[in-house]
């Protein structure tokens, strides 16, 4: 079933293609220089711009799909969660869309979108232990089935994405902040400044990022002034540790075959190495995305979509944009 999918949550407008769960084309419009010199999204701005992509993004999609609109069997957009304006930009143009020509339309949740990013290239074998972890989310699933998440642990403040942004922006290294952390990170001494893995009371599958970035905030103050290298790779080990050690919890409390890592910082090489060492010893397999679907884009959108649509979950036209919404609880 040829479906369009349309990603446009935060600052990026993505348009995809998939059938039977192939890519045929994955088109993004980032806007990454409009909101550098903020040193972060500016909803107003994101808006805006997807406003003006629109058009020329599907265009090139089904271009690069060797596709006309006619041959679109379904359309899928992320409803939740993510920046209303900006969702509603996406959500309401395939609303439309699916009206105008009568085809059956799924609303995604982002997340479940990151979640299957990992399987565009792989295979399913459930159950599975899955992390989403990203600008917004830090947060662990166990899957049974498609469709069927349970939430073992997130993050109770900071998600691991934002405190790598927060961190790069007191540094002064950009936005977004984590790309920028890791290539510093590669010339630092990992070992230089301590980053205890915090522990947070009674939900040992639970995350906490604050106290870290706060301690990298002191560091950058005092003794990793003149030490930015030294600080930004502490800082990512501790980050991967924290991630790490959850991850090892989970697997030892809940049977998997599969460790799925996808969002922003599953393109983290230091992440992936760790995790890839934990996998091999616990026996299960680690399923990562492509570095090119580990942030926003529509092809996860279109492969989550046109699996409820072949199934026949379709959702009526009236469904709205949710700035938060937890994966696993109806819309
Ligand atoms: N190599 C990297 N190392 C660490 N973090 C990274 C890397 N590349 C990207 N990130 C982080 O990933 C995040 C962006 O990921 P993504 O686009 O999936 O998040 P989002 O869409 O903003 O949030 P969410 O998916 O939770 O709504 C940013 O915080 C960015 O710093
Ligand atoms: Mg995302």
């Amino acid at each position: 079933m040829l479906v369009l999918g349309i990603e446009s949550s935060c600052d990026d407008l993505s348009m995809s293609l998939v059938d039977q769960g192939r890519v045929l084309a994955n088109v993004t419009a980032t806007q990454t220089l409009d909101h550098a010199p903020f040193g972060g999204v500016v909803p107003e701005i994101a808006s805006r711009r997807h406003l003006e992509s629109l058009e020329p993004t599907l265009e090139l999609a089904l271009q690069k799909a060797g596709r006309g609109l006619d041959a679109v069997e379904g359309v899928a957009a992320t409803f939740a969660p993510g920046l209303v304006g900006s969702l509603l930009v996406g959500l309401n143009f395939a609303k439309a869309l699916a009206y105008a020509r009568g085809l059956p339309f799924r609303g995604v949740h982002h997340i479940e979108g990151h979640l299957w990013s990992a399987f565009l290239e792989n295979e399913e074998r459930y159950p599975f232990l899955a992390l989403a972890v990203s600008g917004g989310h830090t947060h662990l699933y166990y899957v049974r089935a498609f469709g069927d998440y349970e939430i073992l642990g997130h993050t109770v403040d900071d998600a691991a994405g934002e405190a790598f942004d927060k961190v790069a922006k007191r540094m002064g290294l950009g936005f977004p902040g984590g790309p920028a952390v890791e290539r510093l990170a590669r010339e630092g001494d990992a070992k230089a400044f301590d980053f205890a893995v915090p522990q947070v009371k009674g939900r040992p599958l639970h995350t906490s990022f604050s106290g870290m970035k706060t301690a990298a905030m002191e560091y950058l103050e005092g003794p990793a002034r003149d030490r930015a290298a030294d600080l930004a790779a502490s800082f990512q080990r501790g980050v991967v540790r924290a991630l790490t050690t959850v991850c090892r919890r989970a697997l030892e409390a809940r049977p998997a075959r599969q460790l799925v890592v996808a969002g922003g910082v599953a393109c983290n090489g230091p992440l992936r190495a760790a995790l890839a060492e934990l996998a091999a010893e616990r026996g299960v397999d680690l399923v990562l995305p492509a570095p090119k679907y580990c942030m926003d884009n529509g092809a996860m959108i279109a492969f989550v979509g046109e699996r409820y649509l072949r199934e026949g979950r379709s959702h009526p036209l009236t469904l709205n944009a949710q700035a938060r919404l937890p994966l696993g609880v109806a819309p």
